[in-house]
């Protein structure tokens, strides 16, 4: 087996794994240079798809402050975010976007050249940033990614999935395994640093927004390794998803078109959000999508429609040129026709538990972005601070490795000899049809962990989760990304089932109709494997 050596390896090219690779390649001493490792080609990532903005509390924003940000952002959780992490994070914001357009990213901005400002739901004033209208991940990954590029002291590994952190016995994370999906080769890879910044986990779901990458795999790693994970069961379901026939990986429409003044209405144009909430439809984002999740039960229909006639068809096509096309590309013209909306699995809310700098409860290892639970969101998160969140840890997780000295390890313990004998093994290579298996873990997840849960459904639908785990033996060696990434998701989704039975109560994004109360007693939720225990799947 191939083997290399670095003194920092980042696994992720989506905002969160591009800005630290940046920002520690900056400011960090690294004898044996910074290695990036991505599953997919760089720069495709759930951030790629990011639509709506990034939160900007900016001191020229006269109408904002840190307090009215942290106030929305603490009401949105429910009861779960962590003050001292939402005001670090807010109070933060400032410098980081100013670094980042140093980096060359973009916002929109007004005649005057002055960064424009937009209203997203559950936000006192306008704060969010934009780019390109309704690109603003696409614009700042390209940014990234070309300073990432002409950058000589970061390697970069494309295909390259990581399937498994070599972590000793005394809980020190040394390196990486990892997997080329093209020439299937396995490599070694040994640093004192391994940071996490693989995304999400929507592809878990049967209607998501999230890419096809967005499955769990940093969330896997982490908990094979003896982790520990926090609040595995808020699942985040954005209310707007393009709702078109069979078409299940789903096209978002912002939540900033409704911030522009659209309005969610049934088939015969009725607006219904004023019989759940008197925010209409600026809500946060679990009360719109319970709200939406409950007319379509009630009616019968798999969707309801977004209605943006209000807003001018020049206004439509400059903020929102991405979401015009791809409606027009499907006979929809949102100046003038309804557009078909309904719930999709969106965003983590859980995740590896992190401080601000990233720093996992295994030594060596940090997670950030998505993957990571720093405690910001809560129960439930406000729109445009997950990329607020990737910046700001970015930033942080950099900041922490000037003081490190980062010299690859020089000794490799017992433990993870034996870890990466386990994928040179023999194993059964009998064809796993990977793609039924992974349409009947999505339907399990959405029909039994899904907007709406009770204990009866949840136990059913472990079940049927342990059945499917026992229709796919590889627990370490796989043959291809996909089975690697199915591997994960199989774990991962125990993981929030197990979590999501637990809670006995309805709290943000977990809503139980057979606890409908939120206990005011209640705490984040952890979950870790603990040693000599069997690997899940
Ligand atoms: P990602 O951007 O998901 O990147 C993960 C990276 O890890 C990818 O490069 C992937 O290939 C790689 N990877 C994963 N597993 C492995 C592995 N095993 N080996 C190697 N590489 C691996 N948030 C906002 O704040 N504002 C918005 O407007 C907004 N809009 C959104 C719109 C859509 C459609 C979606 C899906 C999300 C949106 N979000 C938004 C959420 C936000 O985009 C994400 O939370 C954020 O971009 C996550 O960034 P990340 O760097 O943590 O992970
Ligand atoms: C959106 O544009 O609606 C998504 C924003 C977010 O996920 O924060």
């Amino acid at each position: 087996m191939k083997y290399a050596n670095y003194s920092t390896i980042i696994i992720g090219s989506g905002i969160a794994g591009l800005y630290a690779a940046l920002k520690i390649e900056q400011q960090t001493s690294l004898p044996d240079g910074i290695l990036l490792i991505t599953k997919s080609n760089l720069g495709e990532s759930n951030s790629n798809y990011a639509q709506g903005g990034m939160v900007g509390v900016m001191k020229e924003n006269k109408k904002d402050s840190t307090s009215s940000h942290i106030s929305d952002t603490i009401k949105a959780g429910a009861g779960l975010s962590e003050f001292n992490t939402v005001k670090f994070i807010s109070e933060h914001s400032d410098k980081v976007i100013k670094d980042l357009l140093n980096f060359g990213v973009e916002f929109d901005r007004n005649e005057k050249g002055e960064l424009t400002f937009t209203l997203e739901a559950a936000h006192s004033v306008n704060r969010v940033l934009h780019s390109g209208g309704d690109a603003t991940g696409r614009m700042i990954e390209k940014a990234l990614c070309a300073k990432i590029s002409e950058n000589k002291n970061i390697d970069i590994y494309e295909q390259t999935v990581a399937v498994e952190l070599l972590v000793n016995s005394k809980s020190e994370c040394k390196g990486v395994l990892v997997f080329n999906d093209i020439t299937k080769e396995y490599e070694t890879i040994y640093s004192p640093v391994v940071i996490l910044a693989t995304g999400g986990i929507g592809q878990l779901y049967k209607y998501t927004t999230n890419p096809i990458g967005a499955t769990g795999d940093g969330l896997a790693l982490a908990y094979n390794a003896g982790a520990i994970l926090q609040d595995m069961e808020f699942v985040q379901f954005h209310p707007t998803a393009l709702a078109i026939d069979g078409d299940e990986n789903r096209f978002l429409i912002s939540e900033a078109v409704r911030g522009e003044g659209a309005k969610l209405v049934d088939a015969d144009g009725v607006e219904f959000m004023g019989k759940y909430d008197s925010r209409l439809e600026l809500a946060p984002r679990d009360v719109v999508t319970r709200a939406i999740y409950n007319e379509m039960r009630e009616n019968h229909t798999d969707c309801v429609y977004l209605n943006a006639t209000c807003i001018d068809t020049a206004k439509i096509q400059k903020r929102f040129p991405n979401i015009y096309k791809k409606c027009m590309e499907n006979g929809i013209d949102m100046a003038h026709d309804f557009i078909p909306v309904a719930p999709a699995a969106h965003y983590f809310m859980g995740g590896i538990k992190t401080s601000i700098t990233g720093k996992t409860s295994i030594e060596g290892l940090y997670a950030i972005g998505e993957v990571a639970s720093t405690g910001l969101h809560g129960g439930n998160r406000l729109a445009s601070n997950s990329l607020l969140e990737c910046v700001v840890c970015a930033y942080e997780v950099a900041e922490s490795m000037k003081k490190l000295v980062l010299n690859a390890p020089k000794q490799i313990d017992a433990e993870i000899k034996a870890t990466i004998e386990k994928y040179t093994q023999d194993f059964d290579t009998d064809d796993a049809d990977i793609i039924s298996l992974k349409k009947e873990l999505q339907e399990i997840m959405w029909n039994h962990f899904g907007i709406l849960r009770n204990e009866k459904s949840m136990l059913e639908g472990y079940e049927k989760l342990t059945a499917l785990g026992n229709k796919f033996h590889r627990v370490h060696s796989c043959l291809s990304r996909e089975e690697y990434e199915f591997r994960n998701m199989l774990t991962v989704s125990k993981l929030i089932a197990e979590c999501a039975i637990q809670r006995k109560e309805s709290r943000g994004a977990h809503c139980r109709t057979d606890y409908p109360q939120t206990n005011e007693e209640s705490v984040h939720s952890h979950i870790s494997r603990k040693e000599g225990e069997p690997l899940f799947c």
